[in-house]
């Protein structure tokens, strides 16, 4: 199975950064959405990240260029017709993530692997949708993915070993570490990741802390880059709050209960630093 061709489906944050890397490794790339205004603004950030690292002189001009010239971009999910490898990173959502599978498998090449970077949806389900779940694997990808090293790899019930192989060898082509979990809810990162910030987020629930004590103690005390309640903001509180509900739900455990600040937040549309506001406020 060789790799030359990949589409990455969604151009929000976490896609438009898969398509760079990929891009950046020598990947020829379709960067694909619903609309073609999404697309570009994808197309945008990947330019302004590329532009940053040519003027830091990280990057030379040329290859900015040709990195560009690799990627096209769609809004009709026919293009996947000739790719070796899907990368989907659209919406948090089993049932759009369901027909959009069922819809690539009729799609893509027989050879072609399916990958989600699904951060807390089943693998096993999404494969299920499709007559190639042993073609079907996670690609977990960190945010901001052009700095994060790490790709968490997640194995459905039927992905097989070669699959497994031909990805994890390909993430370290995008010079990432790919690690192997199971399929589990939250897989190894947001089961661990999310109840941290739920209980940063109970702590000011409760007035333990102000958000900058939390935050503070967290960065100078656990050496972590970004405190809790800022990573929340940065992640998307929409997003914790589904992650925190998919735990929840999974392993029908009360410790993994939405901490009710955490859901007001969401419904008053404060959904971190996408919105303007979280727990903090950004301009
Ligand atoms: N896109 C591309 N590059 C970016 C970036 C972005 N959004 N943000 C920062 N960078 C780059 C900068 O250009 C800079 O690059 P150089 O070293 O080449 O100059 C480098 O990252 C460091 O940036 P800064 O000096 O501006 O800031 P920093 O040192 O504070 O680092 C950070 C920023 C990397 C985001 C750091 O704060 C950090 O690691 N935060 C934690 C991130 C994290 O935990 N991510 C995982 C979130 S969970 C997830 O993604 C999974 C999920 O399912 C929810």
């Amino acid at each position: 199975m060789n790799i030359a061709k990949v589409m990455v489906i969604g151009a929000g944050q976490m896609g438009s950064g898969i398509a760079q890397v990929c891009a950046m490794s020598g990947y020829e790339v379709i960067l694909h959405d619903l609309k073609q205004e999404f697309v570009d603004k994808g197309l945008g950030i990947i330019d302004k990240n590329l532009s940053r690292q040519v003027e830091k002189g990280k990057m030379e001009e040329e290859n900015k260029r040709s990195t560009l010239a690799r990627l096209t971009t769609s809004t009709d999910l026919r293009n996947a017709a000739d790719v070796d490898l899907v990368i989907e990173a659209a919406i948090e959502n089993m049932d759009i993530k369901a027909k959009l599978f069922s819809e690539l498998d009729e799609i893509a090449p027989a050879h072609a692997i399916l990958a989600s970077n699904t951060s807390s949806l089943p693998i096993t389900e999404i494969a299920a949708a499709t007559r190639r779940p042993e073609k079907v694997i996670g690609m977990h990808f960190m945010n901001p993915v052009p700095v994060m090293k790490l790709v968490e790899i997640i194995r459905g019930l039927a992905t097989a070993d070669e699959v497994y192989a031909v990805i994890a060898e390909m993430s370290r082509t995008l010079s990432k570490v790919p690690v192997e979990v199971n399929d589990f809810p939250g897989f190894v990162s947001n089961r661990i990741l999310m109840p941290m910030i739920n209980e940063a987020i109970y702590t000011l629930y409760e007035g333990v802390a102000s958000k900058e004590a939390i935050d503070e103690v967290m960065k100078l005390g656990m050496n972590h880059p970004m405190g809790p309640l800022t990573l929340a903001d940065f992640i998307g509180l929409d997003t914790c709050l589904y992650i925190m509900e998919t735990l929840h739900e999974g392993f029908g455990d009360d410790k993994y209960r939405p901490c009710p600040l955490l859901r007001k937040y969401v419904k008053a549309g404060w959904l971190g630093k996408k919105s303007g506001r979280g727990f903090y406020e950004y301009s």
